[in-house]
């Protein structure tokens, strides 16, 4: 069999379309929810680095061709459950140090902790350091695709990238524009350091697996030039994505409104330059109000929720059911380092709890049932970290689920990582729990052991818990 051939066996979930809201007994009844495939014995074929084949195994080996590269390449067989990669669409990769730093709030917390720490990436030898144990740290947690700052040096982003393409991971990164109100060290010099920008989206951008992403840090950090500048470079090249801050902190949201006295709210100042488009993300949004819900609804563009870091920071209780009424394109990120974990699992817990929490406060508050009360379940949660943040950032013809064609970033989960788990999900025992509560224990109970193994590009980069390179063979 050609080399770069991998089969992999074994219990397989993905996602063809986003689960329906009351999919919470699918599969335990035997109901079928269309947009769920599930497989207890699927069969998985990967060459160069995509998808050729999945299906049930016994069913594809029928196939005479199959069989016969069975024969020659046997599958290995995993004992967890597959899934598509996680994809984490807003990390900050120089934060990765300071993560869980004694919060406070927004503001404090850039101006103790962040600004200082992005200084030091001024040295390209420390951002090639950092990038790559931040990309090892990723894969560990099973994320296999991310949306990237970097510090506003563009060394950093070339470190990123770099780290990225040696991995053959799909990253999404850009250097982040500031150009006033920071320590004088991390800023640009505003309009013409779009220039680097340039010079970057040159170097990396379309190439192999990644992308450039504007990426101006949030409104006060900019001058109106700077973000005018990125509007006018977003319009000349209008496949870039973008990303940015948006209402995370009620004093920012504040501080907006006196530097901008013009606009007529926070998001009309990315608005009015042309940065909300259908390939950006904007990190947060917790005070919205529905006309503004409506606009970033209107435009495309996403909203990345990022709930251990909105709990860490105290920042608000995002209102999902809200967004998602309002037709928001949603994802689930971690936001490292104001988000306390790269565990993707621990973000799907967090959103879980936000989504409790904003029902009980909205109901105290109104004192009538809202429409809030909608916690995560399961199935939205696994297709939000999937193929719901894939279509978020307008990437769904590529990763976010394991259909033939796609780009094979797999991960297996193991619902027996602990004693805990093990007992809770019974997996592989005749008692096993329906899946909707194997997912579950996952999300509530599961972190980086629960990871067994990651595939990037269809090469194994964890196994047995341990990241490869953790191991030099
Ligand atoms: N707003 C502006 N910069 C940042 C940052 O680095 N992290 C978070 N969480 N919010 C921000
Ligand atoms: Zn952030």
């Amino acid at each position: 069999a050609p080399e770069s051939v991998s089969l992999l066996r074994g219990a397989l979930l993905h996602f063809l379309d986003e689960p329906l809201d009351d999919s919470q007994g699918t599969l335990a009844s035997g109901e079928r929810d269309p947009a769920i495939e599930y497989y207890a014995d699927a069969l998985l074929v990967m060459h160069a680095g995509k998808v050729v084949a999945l299906g049930d195994c016994s069913a594809l080996v029928a196939h005479s061709d199959m069989h016969e590269l069975v024969r020659l390449s046997p599958p290995h067989s995993v004992t967890g459950l597959m899934m598509p990669g996680f994809i984490d669409t807003h990390v900050h990769f120089p934060q990765l140090d300071i993560i869980a730093s004694y919060g406070h709030c927004l503001i404090d917390w850039l101006n103790t902790y962040t600004f200082p720490a992005e200084q030091r990436f001024a040295d390209p030898a420390h951002a090639a350091e950092v990038a790559e144990i931040f990309l090892d740290e990723l894969l560990r947690h099973g994320s296999t695709s991310a949306q990237v700052f970097a510090t506003s040096h563009a060394s950093s982003a070339d470190a990123l990238f770099r780290a990225a393409r040696t991995r053959d991971m799909r990253v999404h990164a850009g250097r982040v524009m500031m150009d006033r109100n920071a320590p004088p060290a991390l800023l640009d010099s505003g309009v013409t350091a779009l220039k680097d920008d340039e010079r970057l989206i040159a170097d990396w951008h379309g190439r192999d697996r990644l992308g450039y992403v504007l990426t101006p840090r949030f409104a006060p950090t900019s001058t109106p030039e700077q973000l005018e500048a990125a509007g006018q470079l977003l319009k000349s090249q209008p496949d870039l994505h973008l990303q940015t801050h948006l209402a995370e902190n009620l004093d920012e949201v504040k501080w907006v409104a006196e530097l901008f006295p013009e606009a007529r709210d926070y998001l009309a100042v990315y608005e009015d330059v042309g940065l909300s488009h259908e390939r950006t993300t904007f990190a947060h949004g917790i005070h919205l109000d529905d006309g503004m819900r409506q606009r970033i609804a209107d435009r495309g563009a996403s909203i990345a929720f990022c709930p251990t870091s909105n709990l860490f920071l105290g920042s608000g209780l995002f209102d999902r059911a809200s967004a998602r009424h309002q037709g928001i394109n949603i994802s689930i990120a971690t936001d490292v380092g104001g988000g306390s974990s790269l565990c993707q699992l621990e973000s799907l817990k967090a959103a879980y709890q936000v989504g409790q929490l904003h029902g009980a406060v909205a109901h105290d508050v109104a004192g009538l049932a809202s429409r809030a009360n909608q916690p995560l379940t399961p199935w939205q949660g696994f297709y939000q970290l999937t193929l719901g943040n894939a279509r978020a950032m307008r990437l769904e013809d590529k990763v976010g689920n394991l259909r033939p064609g796609m780009e094979a970033d797999v991960i297996v989960l193991d619902p027996t990582a602990t004693h805990l788990l093990a007992r809770r999900t019974r997996w592989g025992q005749p008692q096993q729990v329906p899946l909707g509560e194997v997912l579950f224990a996952l999300m509530m109970l599961g972190d980086d052991r629960a990871i067994r193994e990651v595939h990037v590009a269809g090469r194994c980069r964890k196994r047995h818990g341990m990241l490869l390179s953790d191991h030099p063979a």
